[in-house]
């Protein structure tokens, strides 16, 4: 029997500057009511200029390994899924391999947009399932506050930055991952597009100065497919595990708009308490978005040990990606972590044994710093 890939660890990061809808409402012609009835977001994280999607990707795989009790020397294998690495060469999942310490592991970067996580996920159950790894760092990660036109009120009040990680280790027990699904439509490609930076536009003067570098969406276009592709994942992989909506204990989509979540449980007839929603506080941040909701609704305790999730994302490409997953892990192991901090998204700091603060200590800690935008 092949072993199982199993979730051993889990963590997030959110950097602590907060863009609200009111600091955008000052930089382009939008406002708060617009995008929260459109979108459901009305605040979002920016990473500060020191940081990078590596920087991200470490704070939040620390606390995976943390969780899972698991040293750094023990990872075979580094996934990082996102559209924003820290360069185009070398690879982000490299960097953070090195500056983990995890220095048996292979790194890599995995690029299907918003789906990257399911797909990284998928790729690293697969390298465990083989027998040829036994624990593997999967992360989804984005800084596409760096991709972002500033004047472009249609794509910049959207997304954030943010970091989400779990640990997949080998397992003889049953549990992990129950059924999948992965789908891409290239048809799609100009939906959600970076023009330019690529061999097929390479970077020039001109391209930085068209906005060639920026994110472009036809935002209509892409809800319209999202909201249809999202169901059609979701039944997908439920039956590619033998299973219905109604078997299902919670459902983690990607976190892109609110209208969608509440579009796709409509269609598959899901009650409003299986699904988990953190859109308010982190707006759309790609590849991360789905593990950073799986965390917090861990830690919120809405995941208990043996349980069954569903978890799918949408993106450019078209890209989308589900999952079915039994989750096998004490939910508390989280708290008992040195550090303690994986639940609010704050990195692990020298000496920060924080066992025993509250999360209300926690979130008055975090500073509200307003963007300069
Ligand atoms: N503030 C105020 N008005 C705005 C804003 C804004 N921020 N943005 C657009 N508008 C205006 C438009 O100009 C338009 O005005 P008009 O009628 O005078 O032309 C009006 O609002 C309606 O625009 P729509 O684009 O039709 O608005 P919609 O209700 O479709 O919402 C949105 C737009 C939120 C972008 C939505 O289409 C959406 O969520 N799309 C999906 C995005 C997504 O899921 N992306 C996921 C993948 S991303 C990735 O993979 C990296």
């Amino acid at each position: 029997m092949p072993p199982n890939a199993v979730i051993t660890g889990w963590g997030m990061y959110a950097p602590q500057r907060i863009l609200t809808n009111q600091d955008l409402a000052r930089m382009v012609d939008t406002s708060d009511e617009w995008i929260v009835t459109r979108t459901g977001i009305r605040e979002r994280r920016i990473a500060a200029d020191d940081e990078t999607t590596t920087t991200l990707s470490v704070y939040a795989a620390r606390d995976a390994l943390a969780v899972a009790g698991l040293d750094p020397t023990e990872l075979d294998l580094v996934i990082v899924g996102t559209c924003s690495p820290d360069y185009p060469l070398p690879a982000t999942g490299v960097l953070v391999a090195r500056d983990l310490g995890a220095t048996r592991a292979a790194g890599f970067d995995l690029q299907a947009a918003c789906s990257g996580f399911l797909f990284a996920l998928a790729t690293g159950s697969s390298f465990i399932r083989s027998g040829m790894y036994r624990n593997v760092l999967v992360l989804g990660v984005e800084v596409l506050s760096r991709f972002l036109d500033w004047h472009d009120r249609g794509t910049c009040v959207l997304f954030g930055d943010g970091a989400g990680a779990v640990i997949l280790s080998a397992s003889d027990q049953p549990g992990g991952l129950l059924g999948l699904e992965l789908f891409s439509d290239g048809t799609g490609a100009e939906g959600i597009i970076v023009p330019a930076g690529g061999s097929a536009c390479p970077a020039s003067p001109q391209t930085s100065a068209e906005g060639g570098h920026f994110i472009h969406m036809s935002g209509a276009d892409v809800y319209r497919y999202a909201t249809r592709q999202l169901a059609e994942s979701t039944l997908a992989a439920l039956r590619s595990a033998g299973l219905g909506v109604d078997d299902i204990d919670q459902f983690v989509y990607h976190q892109a708009n609110l209208r969608i979540i509440k579009s796709v449980g409509k269609q598959l007839q899901i009650p409003d308490e299986k699904v988990f929603v953190n859109i308010e506080k982190y707006g759309n941040t790609s590849a991360a978005s789905v593990p950073m909701a799986l965390v917090e609704a861990v830690a919120s305790g809405r995941i208990k040990q043996g349980d069954r999730l569903l978890m799918a994302a949408f993106g450019a490409g078209y890209t989308a990606g589900a999952a079915v997953v039994e989750w096998t892990a004490d939910p508390l192991q989280a708290f008992r972590a040195p550090g303690a901090q994986t639940r609010l998204g704050k990195p692990r700091s020298a000496g920060a044994a924080t066992l025993g603060e509250t999360a209300a200590d926690e979130e008055a800690a975090l500073p509200e710093v307003a963007a300069a935008g």
